[in-house]
């Protein structure tokens, strides 16, 4: 089984980013790891990250295509972008949402919104990096 791990904007500079919200865990680690836990649950772990937001689209539109499951880390698109909003509404398989902090606890309040959320199986958020394995659980078991 396929799935693909979606990072948007700003996401490769996890370890480098804000490390007292997003943690020294960096992208290049993340991808090993979710390789590993891939392996652990039987999924071939496709992982991108894009700070480009038409990208972004076309993989959730493979996504569609193909019928592949998605851990989706929107990033700031979560809580405003509509063309996410319509992208993940075509999906098939199972949609999970996570996000490393806590966004719905954070105090910005353009934080409290999320696009990604009415079509999410499941929301994973504040878990730090074990959030992704979380959702490669959730998806193994469906
Ligand atoms: C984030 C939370 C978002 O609010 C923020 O814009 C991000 C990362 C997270 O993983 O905690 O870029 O999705």
């Amino acid at each position: 089984q396929e799935v693909y791990v979606l990072n948007g904007p700003n996401l490769n500079r996890l370890g480098r980013r804000q490390p007292e919200i997003y943690g020294h865990t960096t992208h290049a680690d993340l991808a090993k790891l979710l390789t590993g836990w891939g392996k652990d649950y039987g999924l071939q772990v496709r992982f991108q990250q894009t700070n480009h937001e038409g990208q972004m689209i076309d993989w959730l539109n493979n996504a569609a295509d193909w019928g592949w499951p998605v851990v989706l880390n929107a990033a700031a698109w979560t809580h405003y972008s509509y063309a996410i909003f319509d992208a993940c509404a075509q999906l098939t398989a199972p949609l999970v949402e996570v996000h490393i902090s806590a966004p719905s606890k954070r105090p910005e309040e353009f934080r409290h919104t999320s696009v990604v959320t009415p079509h999410a199986a499941k929301v994973i958020e504040g878990e730090g990096i074990d959030g992704y394995r979380q959702a490669l659980e959730f998806i193994a078991a469906q």
